[in-house]
């Protein structure tokens, strides 16, 4: 039997920890104390040492999409504001900006980092907007210089969508999340310090900018029952804060194994010719990449997820439908063609398993069932 290759592996990732987490887990239940306190304030604290911030600090907060929320409400973005954003990513980046009743604006990505494109802004008014939400798509950072450029001279503040980025530095070793005015961190399980449920996290260099971001987690409140402005219950469970303290630990050995991961596909991919049916993802020399995710362009695409998934290789599609053709934002009033490099992706992106935990095994299966649809046509398996 050929070996199944799944998409993502968390109990192989649990069990070599699973005693720490016991521990840590059993530590919170015989105190019953699960909301916010000690636990949080120092798994805030160590996250906070770990991104190198000498001012600022690390929120804890419910989730990635909490995160964002959180940070638009504390920039004050409401009705009728707009707020830049690209249309290529997971579905809250933009649905926060909608759900204050702010307007998403969309500009297109780049075809290789699938990150906003900053040269495509030179003919937008940066004053017009209210915020910037700038996404690091699967690990790749994006061009936050350009960005700057265009946005910090206008005063518009960037608010960093970094769920897929934790860990990923750029070439002076500042981390994702850490350059715009606030980062905000997803910890749902799959992603690169995952916990066990819902969590997340903003991260700010502005002290002030940090307390009113401790403010909006707890409803607005800086005493109990008394609220200044308005919140929301965007508290990180303390449980969540125990498991991700123990995570945190391995979150640089398991980042190594992804990016091991990432350069080995590519030697493997290329050795096998497979680079000229492929669009491979750039491995950025001059940055800390992580690779989130490992996401190949192909013309063929859904043939070949099909074909991988009849040799029982798991990949997946990140993201099928850009947000200016959901029905959702029909109301915005866009058509195809709009944002043609971000609707290309959407019909070539494919995502190959790249887990820590994925092993060299595995990881050639993945490309010598590439390279036998490339070099056999799909309609048969490999073990046919
Ligand atoms: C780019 C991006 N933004 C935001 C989120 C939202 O994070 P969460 O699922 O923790 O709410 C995710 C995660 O799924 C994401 O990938």
């Amino acid at each position: 039997m050929p070996v199944a290759v799944p998409f993502i592996d968390l109990v192989a990732q649990y069990q070599p920890i699973k005693n720490e987490i016991s521990a840590a887990v059993t530590a919170v239940l015989e105190s019953q104390k699960f909301i916010l306190g000690d636990g949080v304030s120092e798994f805030e604290e160590k996250l906070a040492s770990w991104m190198g911030l000498e001012r600022g600090g690390v929120v804890g907060v419910s989730s990635g999409t909490d995160a964002l929320l959180a940070s638009l409400m504390a920039l004050g973005v409401g009705p009728g504001d707009e707020v830049l954003t690209t249309p290529f990513s997971f579905f809250a980046t933009a649905g926060v900006i909608a759900r204050l009743h702010a307007k998403p604006v969309f500009a297109d990505i780049d075809p290789l980092s699938f990150n906003l494109d900053a040269t495509k802004l030179k003919d937008l008014d940066a004053k017009r907007f209210k915020a910037v939400v700038v996404v690091h798509l699967f690990g790749r950072l994006a061009d936050m210089s350009g960005l700057r450029a265009w946005a910090d001279p206008q005063g518009v503040p960037i608010v960093e969508d970094a769920a897929q980025g934790i860990g990923v530095r750029d070439q002076h070793g500042q981390h994702c999340g850490t350059q715009g005015k606030v980062g905000c961190f997803s910890f749902f399980p799959t992603k690169n310090l995952g916990g066990a449920g819902d969590g997340g996290c903003v991260v700010t260099t502005d002290p002030e900018f940090l307390a009113s971001l401790r403010q909006i987690r707890v409803h607005g409140a800086v005493r109990a029952y008394e609220s200044q402005i308005i919140g929301g219950n965007f508290r990180l469970d303390a449980i969540q804060a125990a498991i991700l303290q123990v995570k945190l630990a391995h979150l640089e050995s398991w980042g190594k194994a992804r990016l091991k991961n990432a350069r080995s596909y590519d030697r493997r991919l290329r050795e096998k010719g497979l680079a000229e049916h492929l669009q491979l993802p750039e491995l950025p020399e001059n940055e800390e990449f992580v690779a989130h995710q490992y996401v190949v362009r192909s013309d063929r695409r859904d043939a070949l997820k099909a074909f991988l998934t009849k040799n029982q290789i798991a990949s997946a599609i990140y993201y099928p439908v850009p947000f200016h053709l959901m029905p959702c934002f029909a109301g915005l009033g866009h058509k195809t063609g709009d944002f043609p490099v971000a609707e290309l992706a959407s019909h070539e992106v494919l995502a190959l398993p790249v887990f820590p935990e994925l092993g060299e095994e595995r990881l050639e299966r993945v490309v010598a069932v590439i390279s036998a649809f490339y070099e056999q046509g799909n309609s048969r398996s490999v073990n046919d």
